[in-house]
């Protein structure tokens, strides 16, 4: 019988797990994630049930979405992709632009979904450190680590785990200046309100990922959209509908239900973001340094109370609660911890919970 390993890719040989540690107990408040747990809206609901009427090959929302995204974002149809969410849209880039011997630079800590799809290619991860206050390095302290193989530059802003705007347009509009593909993440757009599209018709070498699964609470309909200059969006979308063409279509009549009802957005990010500010003012009462992030996560120092981040998590397990380290995100720091917002009806049993463990 042949052996499996010599008949493997390289590139797949090399790709090591990402330290993401998660715990699958639907016995306990999952906060892992970070994804909006608010309920999702009437109209919503009825779009997914009626989806269910269409599901076929054929169902033709692929231009629908497309239509509303540019409405209600106010970006143009001809700059946008739809994926299978941002960790399948790092695949699809990866797959249009990276070939083996590529460098892709990141800043850590940051989102690290990134990393294995360049590897997949048989490309390389060049971890650099964020500058003081994580914030991105100046181009002068970035130009050492240029080198012909840097294909790609990848930055989330608002980042991960601080959740901070770690670059402003001037910066990205630097790095546009550069040979190679910027990927800007702005999973987090409808509530830091910060946007690099307006380069978009500038630079083709910007891409701007965007889900549906964090303000709009779809994560598990596995559906975003890309924004890039229209001779970018052609590549990707011919790649797109070349490999794999079909999005759910119930993943899209809910996006498409998700973007009209801007009533229901406002309300949820409204109770988002009491949630985040009760959560944040309970776990600074009980001593613990938190930051105030601009995503639907909190960021939280457990070190203050004595624990260590491991050690304070599996406390919390014990006490009905799923959190995280940071250590996916390539963190070092031994006590933070990483909270996603519960929904603002949990924030005082969980504010219980996390007392229960000091
Ligand atoms: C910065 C960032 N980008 C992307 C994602 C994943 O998005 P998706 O569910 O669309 O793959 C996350 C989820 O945690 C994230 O924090």
């Amino acid at each position: 019988m042949p052996s499996l390993p010599p008949l493997l890719r390289p590139a797949i040989r090399a790709i090591e797990p990402e330290k993401w540690n998660l715990q699958r107990r639907p016995d306990l408040l999952e906060l892992q994630f970070g994804e909006n747990q608010e309920p999702l809206s009437e109209n919503v609901l009825r779009a997914i049930a009626d989806s269910g009427r269409t599901a076929n090959y054929y169902s033709g929302l692929q231009d629908e979405l497309v239509n509303t995204i540019a409405t209600s974002k106010g970006v143009r149809p001809d700059h946008i992709t739809i994926t299978n969410g941002t960790d399948e849209a790092f695949r699809l880039i990866s797959g249009v632009f990276i070939e083996p011997g590529d460098v892709c630079l990141l800043f850590v800590p940051t989102y690290p979904a990134i990393k294995p799809s360049v590897k997949m290619m048989g490309g390389t991860i060049h971890p650099l450190a964020l500058g003081p206050d994580h914030q991105l390095p100046s181009l002068e302290d970035l130009r050492p680590h240029l080198t012909p193989q840097t294909k790609m530059i990848y930055l989330a802003n608002p980042n991960l785990p601080v959740g901070n705007l770690m670059a402003n347009l001037d910066q990205i509009r630097a790095l546009l200046e550069l040979p190679l593909i910027v990927v800007v993440d702005e999973c987090y757009v409808e509530i830091s309100q910060w946007s690099a599209y307006e380069l978009v018709n500038q630079y083709p070498n910007l891409i701007i990922t965007r889900t549906f699964s964090k303000t709009y609470g779809l994560a598990g309909l596995r559906i975003g959209y890309l924004l890039a200059h229209a001779e970018t969006t052609a590549i990707l979308s011919f790649v797109k509908v070349s490999i794999d063409s079909f999005i759910p279509s119930t993943s899209m009549a809910a996006a498409i239900a998700a973007l009209k009802d801007e009533a229901h957005l406002a309300h949820t990010l409204a109770r988002v973001a009491t949630a985040k500010q009760t959560l944040n003012a309970g776990l600074r009462a009980l001593g613990l340094t938190v930051w105030d992030t601009l995503t639907t996560h909190t960021l939280v120092d457990v070190s203050p109370a004595g624990f260590t981040a491991p050690a304070f998590v599996e406390k919390l397990r014990g006490n009905g609660v799923l959190v995280k380290t940071c250590d996916v995100y390539d963190c070092e720091e031994p006590g933070w911890v990483f909270f996603g917002i519960p929904p603002l009806d949990r924030v005082d049993w969980v504010l219980g919970r996390v007392k229960d463990c000091m």
